[in-house]
């Protein structure tokens, strides 16, 4: 006899009601990448060689020092939680990060660590957002952008945007979009999937606007740090009244650690400590020692070698795609994005970049991962393999096209 009293009394019915999702689960859009990626592993298994311009994380592994520093940390048994906001140390060394690299003061009080830039995007949203209201947001643009926004039961009012703008919204287009049930409006600097940066003059005017909204600018930097021939910086010269986020993940070769951070109007620091000790209790203490030695000038050298590195893939790879016919719109900048314009080859990227994978072994990632506006037309390629590996896969996809 079954001895377990619960499945032994279901029936359909209740099987039914059990296996309800919620709306929001339910219109949850998926990643097609991550589609992509399963179908290059299935390949790959079977003896095929892939070659992969679909991964948004660096090929780097981290930095030997930072990983010394985590297995140090759990070595001192430093195993526990730390304060929801994370460690004071930590916010301390990242108020320092910003004086070295920018001059600039931050009060460490309104630096919060959080799991990834994930972990921010959500604490900012949460604090930010009721149900019903809403946010802009670029398209294209990063997806879970909208996602989160979505399984808070709130609004995103997605703005088409193009080269004329590099990608990005404009006080203009924040004037012309934004509603009385807009709360904030969120671009990325440089952004995914273009790599292109907002100029240091369209972001004042974006903060000014945004604030004579009474809305609040999310400014993503998640890609600080992985910046081509201009000036790095951070909105953080120009505004403290912006929600600024960061993360541990790309220019310090870190995804796997989930660490990033946010630094936000100080007015908002306790009630993000509630809803952070709610959703995640604290960022993972390993990352977070693992984090101080990443934050320091000697590690910084290795990574700008990196950025370097990142770099030369871009000057190889932008103008061989120029060559076999694809069109980029705006040079990239920043990331290690190139958002191309596929439209000499096909009218719907999504197929294409299917068919490109199976028939010549080269993941990218469609158009439609970031959003509807003319999505079609458009794919993205990560240069996050080796220059001679990027050589090969255009090999494949110049085959591919003729
Ligand atoms: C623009 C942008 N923001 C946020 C994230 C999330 O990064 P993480 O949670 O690894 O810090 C990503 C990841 O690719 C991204 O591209």
């Amino acid at each position: 006899m079954d001895q377990r009293p619960l499945s032994y009394k279901m029936n359909d019915s209740s099987t039914a009601k059990q296996k309800r999702l919620s709306k929001r689960a339910e219109q949850l859009s998926p990643f097609h990448v991550m589609d992509i990626l399963a179908r290059a592993k299935t390949l790959s298994q079977q003896g095929r060689v892939i070659h992969h311009l679909e991964v948004g994380e660096p090929d780097f592994p981290t930095a030997q020092c930072i990983i010394d520093a985590g297995i140090d940390a759990l070595k001192q048994g430093k195993t526990h939680y730390t304060p929801a906001l994370g460690l004071p140390e930590l916010r301390q060394s990242i108020a320092d990060y910003y004086l070295r690299k920018f001059s600039l003061t931050i009060d460490p009080q309104r630096i919060i660590i959080t799991p990834g830039a994930s972990g921010a995007l959500q604490l900012a949203l949460s604090c930010l957002l009721d149900v019903g209201d809403n946010v802009l947001l670029t398209d294209p643009g990063y997806p879970c952008n909208r996602n989160i926004a979505q399984v808070l039961g709130a609004e995103t009012l997605s703005i088409p945007v193009g080269a004329q703008t590099q990608y990005q919204l404009t006080a203009d287009l924040v004037r012309e979009h934004w509603n009385e049930r807009t709360r904030a409006a969120m671009v990325a600097s440089p952004s995914n999937p273009t790599g292109t940066l907002l100029s240091q003059p369209s972001l004042i005017e974006l903060c000014q606007q945004v604030t004579q909204q009474g809305g609040r600018l999310i400014v993503d930097e998640i890609y600080q740090g992985l910046v081509y021939d201009v000036e790095d910086y951070t909105a953080l010269k120009y505004s403290d009244e912006c929600f600024v986020i960061n993360s541990f993940s790309k220019y310090f070769g870190m995804t796997g650690w989930r660490l990033g951070w946010m630094v936000v109007p100080e007015f908002y620091v306790d009630a993000i400590d509630r809803i952070a000790q709610n959703i995640f209790l604290a960022p993972p203490t390993m990352s977070q020692y693992a984090a101080l030695t990443a934050l320091t000038a000697e590690t910084q050298i290795e990574l700008d070698q990196r950025r370097d590195e990142f770099k030369t893939r871009r000057d190889f790879l932008l103008p061989a795609l120029q060559q076999l016919g694809f069109k980029i719109e705006v040079k990239p900048q920043g990331a290690f994005y190139i958002y191309a314009n596929c439209e000499a080859f096909t009218d719907n990227s999504f197929d294409w970049v299917n068919r490109l994978l199976e028939e010549q072994g080269v993941a990218l990632t469609p158009g439609i991962d970031f959003g509807d506006y003319r999505a079609d037309k458009y794919c993205r390629f990560a240069y996050t393999q080796s220059v001679e590996q990027l050589a090969l896969a255009v090999d494949k996809i110049a085959a591919f096209i003729r």
